[in-house]
């Protein structure tokens, strides 16, 4: 009999079950600091916020102030915060990026277009400033002030050198860990910071989220080949076509440079492409091992991650912080 199939590691159910009233009052506060007189704002907000989303970083601000003993409404605020400013970037990203599918939608630039939705996405940046300002905290105010300048420089940086296939492995790892990891370790480190966390806590919460986002985004980047647009609810092969050396590409080109040195040149450099091009690309990427050698380096810094953990008690917060932190390796969506 075969043996039955092991249980999928790493679920943010946990998490989710945990903060289910914390969430609803995160989900109340941006849908009320979405609005604004100018319609054209709450309508492409609308769009892009009610189509869901994980809402894995405001859950980070969530869990880790009540890991360090908090209940109160600041972090709550920092979480609707942390929100905006991902919602701001996601809005932003997907003009530079020309991406037509997010969360399952038709991207807003594509209803809207580009300035509509580049300057919505600067209103929401503004709302967290309110929100934070709000909570009297100038040391949130400064993690978050600094995160939101450090995935400025990580896309203005992406932007500059990610099309290079001879980027290196450091440079690389600077940009996601400024594009993504820095407001997964702002947002686990502001909810500690919420909750007057010793300063070890607050170490250990921001490196925490810090591997967790680097993780995450590997993962990214692995799934813009190996997943399914209909989990993820954005199109595979965006990064292909737009010829972003993410690191499976990079991997796979130094794993292929003797016998397919023309084909990389062709697709990525000159940026000559064709779908069929998309799922050469693929086969070579899987066959040479570059998607199993990304999860291997995300799984490192998601042991990382848990590792930050171990300094806290073992109450249901540090469980469930410990599955996010799998489910990140783990996702499909
Ligand atoms: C998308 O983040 C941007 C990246 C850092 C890859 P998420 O995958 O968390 O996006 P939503 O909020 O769930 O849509
Ligand atoms: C993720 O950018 C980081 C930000 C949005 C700042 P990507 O371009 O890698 O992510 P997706 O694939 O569009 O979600
Ligand atoms: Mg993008
Ligand atoms: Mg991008």
């Amino acid at each position: 009999m075969p043996a039955p199939a092991a249980p999928k590691r790493g679920s943010v159910d946990r998490l989710v079950a945990l903060s289910r009233d914390d969430m609803a009052r995160v989900d109340a506060l941006v849908r009320d600091r979405m609005q604004s007189p100018v319609s054209l704002i709450p309508a492409l907000a609308e769009h892009l916020i009610s189509a869901g989303g994980k809402r894995l970083r405001p859950l980070l601000t969530v869990a880790a102030s009540r890991l360090c003993g908090d209940g109160g409404s600041g972090a709550l605020k920092l979480a609707a915060a942390v929100e905006f400013i991902h919602t701001a970037t996601l809005l932003h990203d997907d003009v530079v990026d020309a991406s037509s599918l997010r969360r399952g939608k038709v991207a807003a630039h594509l209803i809207w277009g580009g300035a509509s939705s580049v300057l919505v996405g600067d209103f929401l940046f503004a709302r967290a400033f309110e929100l934070m300002v709000e909570t009297d905290s100038l040391r949130a105010l400064q993690i978050l002030a600094t995160a939101s300048r450090v995935i400025a420089e990580g896309e203005v940086l992406q932007l500059t050198r990610a099309h290079d296939l001879s980027l290196d492995q450091a440079t690389y790892l600077e940009i996601i860990s400024a594009k993504t990891a820095e407001l997964f370790a702002a947002a686990s480190e502001a909810g500690a910071v919420a909750a007057g966390a010793p300063p070890e806590q607050v170490a250990a919460l921001r490196a925490y989220g810090l591997n967790l986002g680097l993780a995450f985004q590997l993962v990214d980047d692995a799934l813009d080949y190996g997943g399914q647009a209909s989990a993820l609810g954005k199109n595979t092969g965006d990064d292909f076509r737009e010829g972003k050396a993410t690191l499976p590409l990079l991997l796979a080109v130094a794993r292929t440079a003797k016998t397919e040195r023309a084909f990389w040149e062709r697709v990525i450099d000159a940026k000559d492409q064709t779908e069929a091009d998309f799922r050469r690309a693929r086969e070579l990427i899987i066959g040479a091992g570059a998607l199993d050698a990304t999860l291997s380096l995300a799984q490192s810094y998601v042991d990382d991650a848990k590792r930050e953990l171990g300094r806290f008690p073992a109450d249901p917060w540090r469980l469930a912080l410990e599955e996010l932190a799998d489910f990140s390796v783990s996702r499909t969506s």
